[in-house]
């Protein structure tokens, strides 16, 4: 059947909402499922709703400024009561792989600030399993990148794609690049992780292990709440 899902993800962004109370401090993630997001909590805090924000990307922070949500725009130290934000992927442990827009960065930095985090898909983003259709994005320094890329590769073993975007190479907020790991089926993310992260010249990876509170999936019928 034609699915909508575009309803689906803002059936489920809308649920995210309910979770949301005055005076909360809230991580806004990045993403087509996060504008839906931001523009349904633009209106509560037109209708009265107090609370302010830690916006994810430059993308975020704009269209939540034109929706009127006050922002944060301090680094220091964050209270961060609930962060919400989409996904690429969810594994039934609710492990993620996240960064097919780019800003994986900052929302790992937001969700590890969190108290909660509340993840928002459609039905599509459920896989048995991490990796295969949907390669895994690294964020890397530029300087020596291909070198990075051959250590990602054989630690892996997949391919690392450097991400190009109308021609030109992507660049991320913070000046790195991106690469994108093509690999079948991630056995065990939790390990590949530990095995990225020692690897020089990686920012960060679009692995998020262990940090889902809450899990909203939007599907044709309504949506589905799972608590980690
Ligand atoms: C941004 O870098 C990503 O992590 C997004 O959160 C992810 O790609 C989900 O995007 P959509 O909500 O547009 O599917």
């Amino acid at each position: 059947p034609p699915y909508d899902l575009d309803a689906e993800k803002r059936q489920a962004a809308l649920k995210a909402t309910e979770f949301v109370r005055d005076g909360m401090v809230v991580g806004l993630g990045t993403g087509t499922t996060s504008k839906h997001l931001i523009l349904a909590l633009g209106e509560r805090v037109c209708a009265g709703l107090k609370i302010q924000a830690v916006p994810t990307s430059h993308d975020t922070a704009a269209l939540a400024r034109q929706s009127g949500i006050p922002l944060i725009e301090s680094d220091n130290a964050w209270m961060i009561d609930v962060a919400i934000d989409g996904a690429d992927q969810v594994d039934p442990a609710l492990n993620l792989v996240k960064g097919g827009g780019g800003a994986l960065l900052k929302e790992k930095i937001v969700a590890a600030a969190a108290k909660q985090f509340i993840v928002m898909v459609d039905h599509t983003k459920l896989v048995p399993g991490l990796g295969g259709s949907f390669p895994l994005p690294i964020e890397v320094v530029p300087f020596g990148w291909g070198s990075t890329a051959r250590n990602i590769e054989q630690v892996s073993g997949g391919k690392a794609v450097l991400r190009e975007r109308n021609g030109t190479v992507f660049q991320t907020e913070a000046g790195h690049v991106i690469l994108d790991l093509h690999m079948p089926k991630i056995a065990d993310p939790a390990t590949l992780e530990i095995e990225l992260n020692q690897i020089p010249g990686i920012v960060e990876t679009g692995l998020f292990i262990g940090r889902t509170s809450m899990l909203i999936v939007g599907h044709a019928q309504g949506v589905d709440v799972t608590h980690a």
